[in-house]
């Protein structure tokens, strides 16, 4: 990472594709892998709040909220202070960065030895669903890293949730894996992004989507689809349940991997149960509205 390679590196959340955030040569090389758009800014990791702090002007809110959740799946938007260290390209040219400390244990190692911000955006080529596992993050951009970390299965298997604390109330911009309820306990009813895809343009429609189109709140599959179930009682041999017991930190875990795997059977389509919306079922509803070609 030090001689601007791309690493794949594992996360809590999902398998992220890292370079050198100061690096701009670097960080080139991370829009080209991914096919990304140079309009959508990335997220910059570091080891701890006291470089966060170097790096962002985080205000009491921040603070507050980076202590109550990092490590762990929550970025937090808010105004540069260290321009050099996170570069212009890797903001997309914003005076805003999205920093984050993750939960994972290799990816700590990493950002700890590394010392400065690493920009690591889902391992995924842009578009398509985030990698949850070792093998689909090297299926997905694999050949474009000059090295690997497996980690094993991600323990969260859903995008940090994005949240901005700028001027005004702090919004919601990406829901995630720290739920709105969690959120809300500490820095009070959270505002919507007001025009979401030019404040987090992670966010635009078609996103996350695999080959087969997406078809949900489908209350069972129609011949030749794939389903996703959701709670007991489905069976079948094209039937992926996200969760048995009906439990939504274990849907989130399964769903992208199980969007891979429902895909690989080559179906006409994917039909996907109702998810409730309550805690992290607004972050899955999110993924699979995207998924399916909606604004959410
Ligand atoms: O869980 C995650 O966040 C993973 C792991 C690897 O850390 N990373 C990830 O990165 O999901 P990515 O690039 O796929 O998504 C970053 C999101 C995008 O929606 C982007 O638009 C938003 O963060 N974002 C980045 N910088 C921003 C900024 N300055 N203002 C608003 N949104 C920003
Ligand atoms: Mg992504």
């Amino acid at each position: 990472m030090r001689a601007g390679g791309l690493v794949l590196l594992p996360t809590e959340t999902v398998y992220g594709l890292g370079a050198d955030a100061s690096n701009p040569t670097a960080v080139a090389a991370i829009f080209e892998a991914k096919g990304r758009p140079r309009f959508n800014p990335l997220i910059a990791h570091v080891a701890d709040l006291e470089t966060a702090g170097r790096i962002a002007d985080l205000d009491d809110r921040a603070v507050a909220l980076a202590r109550a959740f990092w490590p762990g799946p929550l970025t937090i938007v808010a105004p540069i202070k260290d321009a050099g260290a996170v570069c212009d390209l890797a903001r997309a040219g914003l005076d805003t960065v999205a920093i984050r400390v993750p939960g994972h244990r290799l990816a700590r190692a990493v950002l700890e030895s590394f010392g400065g911000a690493v920009v690591a955006p889902s391992a995924n080529r842009s578009g398509r669903p985030s990698p949850t596992t070792f093998a689909d993050a090297m299926a997905e951009t694999g050949d474009k890293a000059a090295a690997a970390l497996d980690g094993g299965p991600c323990a969260v298997g859903l995008e940090s949730t994005v949240v901005s604390v700028l001027e005004g109330e702090a919004r919601l911009l990406r829901p995630g894996a720290v739920t709105r309820a969690e959120l809300a306990r500490i820095v009070g009813p959270l505002a919507e992004a007001e025009d979401d895809a030019k404040r987090s343009p992670g966010r635009l429609a078609l996103h996350y989507a695999p080959d087969a189109p997406v078809r949900i709140n489908a209350r069972a599959p129609e011949a030749g689809e794939a389903f996703l179930a959701f709670g007991p009682d489905a069976e079948g041999p094209t039937i992926f349940n996200l969760s048995p017991t009906g439990d939504l930190a274990e849907a989130a875990a399964n769903l992208f991997s199980f969007l891979r795997a429902a895909d690989r059977t080559k179906p006409s389509a994917i039909a996907v149960a109702p998810i409730p919306e309550d805690g992290l079922g607004e972050a899955i509803n999110d993924r699979l509205r995207r998924a399916a070609g909606f604004i959410g």
